[in-house]
């Protein structure tokens, strides 16, 4: 069996895209059978909601498309996880930024958009936190493209995930 591969999904608080990237790929995985292979978890690059549970927004709009976010808890991305997680996937271009000011040159090749796995024509999950149900529902749809060309690229790299078809 192949060691897990370990992926970490970084946004701003942790309250909103981040935990929902968590819950729609930690779903997806669970679907294609894959969850004892690949390792999920999120992050915030800012400590401002250490603890705390997702947006009750986020938590009503993931729910509504039957992923249960409600446990999750935030926590800041810390140096060890530049170590840890095989792929470290923030949600928009400061995250990026924010992440490679952090990270040792060793591991810059784990830092990626999220998106750029999506096969999506955008390539930032907008921040939803100041705005309507509507940013709430795009960051879902934005999400589960880009979770599904996420799995996609791991079968592709990853062989004995793709053996398992
Ligand atoms: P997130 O959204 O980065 O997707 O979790 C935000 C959450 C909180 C804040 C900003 C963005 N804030 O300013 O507290």
């Amino acid at each position: 069996m192949a060691a897990t591969i370990k992926v970490l999904m970084v946004c701003l608080g942790n309250i909103c895209r981040s935990p929902t990237a968590e819950g729609v790929f930690r779903a997806q995985l669970q679907q294609a059978g894959l969850a004892e292979h690949i390792h999920v978890d999120s992050a915030g690059t800012s400590d401002w909601h250490v603890g705390a549970a997702p947006d009750p927004r986020s938590i009503r709009h993931a729910a509504g498309r039957g992923y249960d976010l409600s446990s999750l808890r935030a926590r800041q991305v810390s140096a060890q996880d530049f170590d840890d997680f095989d792929y470290i996937l923030a949600m928009d271009r400061q995250n990026l930024r924010d992440l490679e000011a952090r990270c040792p040159p060793a591991q810059r090749h784990k830092l990626a958009l999220f998106l750029q796995h999506g096969g999506s024509t955008h390539d930032e999950v907008p921040d939803p936190y100041e705005y309507g149900a509507e940013s709430f529902e795009q960051v879902l749809d934005l999400v589960e493209a880009a979770s599904r060309g996420l799995l996609e690229l791991l079968r592709s790299r990853h062989t004995l995930l793709r053996e398992r078809d």
